[in-house]
């Protein structure tokens, strides 16, 4: 007898006294470890979804852990029968995207002009010799989200991508948003927050296909606070008003000329050369931070003549609208729902998920799930796809609300398990969406410029790569404007942090051009919490009445 355990979709029977780890383990599944199961590591992570009262209790080594998250050495089945299931933080298999498309800045307008360069046998670091080697020089770029974090690894002498990895961010066991990790890290004096995630990008690393003592620099992408977390910095003030990052508090008074960050990669515990540098990319302002900025080189904004705007809809949406003349930019705290998080059976995009909804003519529901597998939960695409569906059916009303009072909206049944939307699930929607449209008012109103004055409206991000266009602008995810100026460009952040390593110049130019973009603050703005209300509703976003201060 024993309780039936499932860990990352694979069933075992677990006795009691067993270790979540060892059930891992005798399914093949890996599990992150350095410190050979002994509780010191704590990167042996799960979070448990079903069963939590099967399981033994905490112990002191887990005490830092909040919600439904434990150390699989640790914790053990106490009890049976019954289920349990927990998932490893994901690796890999999360449809994260890697990857930019379709970007300006793509075809290489830019000279290879890395701060590593070689001189025969010497290796040198902004001319400065660091080492002797005749192997080849590699470089680490990194977008460090809430939620995923994706690396590359680049040879420095070609520019070309050697390998890539993706992960769920570890932090995640510190809360799901910012917020909640500005407050566990201000707590936490033991900084276990950025020596997980740590942890997690040794392994990364370790796996590359190529010695870690030729890696001589990583450039760091991320928000404001997942940015300063990583290189140690105290981030307490990016969570109180008027939330600003302890760089820009320097910088005001006058002890640092740029927020961008330098730091030896053997302070911040990572296992390259000796002597390799980690550069943070500059932040914008408050939470527009150094993604954002990876952002505006991804997209040349400093030689863009065009109106366009980049929008990066996630945990926090980063929102940026301008040319090479004039930018605007804002951050919107938007909330899981868009990763599947808070939704009664949501899930990450990863195999499972149910992605895409239809109705058809007659009623009948047509799902696609990731990996063509059954249904085991709906992601961030497939919840927006389903409340527009039920939108243009009439079974919803704009304000969120089953036309026939019905409690739930049943999307796929089997057995007594069901896949289902309930109006609480439609509320949470309507309220990250609300943010968002209230974000894009704001912008585009203190920018002085309509929806329709765009040229090209840059729908960035694995979230908006995925994104049904039509279902979007329906419920009023995105606004309404003609589907030709929509570009979706993946993971634009990951591309600017390779940008920044491959080039000096570039990574100049954005020092300059993060000093000239105009922060919009969001919660100051008078018609904020009208736009969010107005935001929460599903109706198309159309067209301000522009003031054409361009
Ligand atoms: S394996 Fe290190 S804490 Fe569990």
């Amino acid at each position: 007898m024993g309780s039936e355990l499932h860990i990352n979709g694979h069933r075992t029977v677990a006795a009691p006294g067993m270790s979540l780890f060892g059930a891992a383990e005798s399914l093949g599944i890996k599990v992150p470890t350095s410190c050979n199961q002994n509780g010191k590591c704590r990167e042996c992570l799960v979070e448990v979804s079903q069963g939590m009262e099967l399981l033994s209790p905490k112990t002191p080594e887990e005490n830092h852990l909040r919600e439904n998250f434990r150390l699989s050495c640790r914790c053990k089945i106490a009890a049976d029968p019954g289920v349990v299931r927990c998932h490893t933080m994901r690796r890999g298999e999360m449809r994260i995207e890697r990857h930019a498309f379709e970007l300006p800045a793509g075809g290489q307008k830019w000279k290879l002009d890395p701060a590593v360069t070689r001189d025969g046998d010497r290796i040198l670091l902004e001319g400065q010799e660091i080492a002797r080697s005749t192997a080849p020089i590699h470089g680490l770029a990194m977008d460090l989200g809430t939620t995923t974090v994706v690396i590359r690894l680049l040879n420095l002498e070609t520019g070309e991508v050697v390998a890539d990895a993706s992960f769920e961010n570890p932090q995640r066991f510190g809360g799901s948003d910012v917020m909640a990790r500005i407050q566990f890290d201000t707590q936490d004096k033991s900084r276990l927050l950025q020596r997980t995630l740590a942890g997690y990008l040794t392994h990364a690393i370790e796996e590359f296909p190529v010695d870690p003592q030729t890696i001589y620099e990583i450039v760091v992408a991320g928000n404001s606070t997942m940015r300063d977390i990583f290189f140690r910095l105290n981030v307490h003030s990016i969570g109180q008003s008027p939330y600003r990052s302890i760089t820009e508090l320097e910088m005001e008074a006058g002890r640092r000329t740029t927020t961008s960050l330098w730091e030896s990669a053997s302070k911040l515990s990572l296992p390259l050369h000796p002597r390799a540098r980690a550069y943070g990319l500059p932040i914008i302002s408050g939470h527009v931070g150094a993604d954002a900025a990876a952002c505006l080189l991804a997209v040349d904004l400093a030689n863009e003549n065009r109106l366009i705007a980049v929008m990066d809809i996630g945990t926090n949406t980063e929102l940026i609208l301008g040319n090479k003349h004039k930018i605007f930019a804002a951050s919107c705290p938007a909330g899981p729902a868009f990763e599947g998080g808070a939704i009664s059976c949501g899930m990450p995009g990863l195999s499972g998920a149910i992605e895409r909804v239809k109705i058809g003519t007659d009623g009948a529901l047509e799902t696609g799930v990731i990996g063509n597998g059954p249904p085991l939960g709906i992601c961030g695409s497939g919840l927006v796809d389903l409340v527009s569906e039920l939108v243009r059916t009439g079974r919803i009303n704009p304000l969120g609300r089953f036309e026939d009072g019905s409690e739930k909206f049943i999307v796929a049944a089997e057995g007594d398990a069901s896949i289902y939307l309930t109006e609480g699930d439609i509320n949470e929607l309507a309220q990250a969406k609300g943010a968002n449209v209230a974000g894009l008012q704001v912008v585009f109103h203190d920018y002085g410029i309509s929806f329709s004055d765009l040229d090209v409206f840059y729908l960035a991000g694995g979230f908006g790569r995925h994104l049904d266009i039509e279902s979007s602008k329906r419920i009023g995810l995105i606004p309404n404007i003609e589907n030709s100026k929509i570009v979706r460009i993946g993971n634009a952040a990951i591309e600017g942090a390779c940008i920044a390593l491959l080039s000096r110049a570039k990574r100049a130019e954005l020092e300059e051009l993060v000093k000239n973009v105009t922060h919009c603050r969001l919660e100051a703005h008078e018609n904020f919490f009208n736009f969010f209300v107005e935001g929460c509703q599903f109706n198309p976003v159309e067209a301000q009445p522009a003031a054409h201060n361009i």
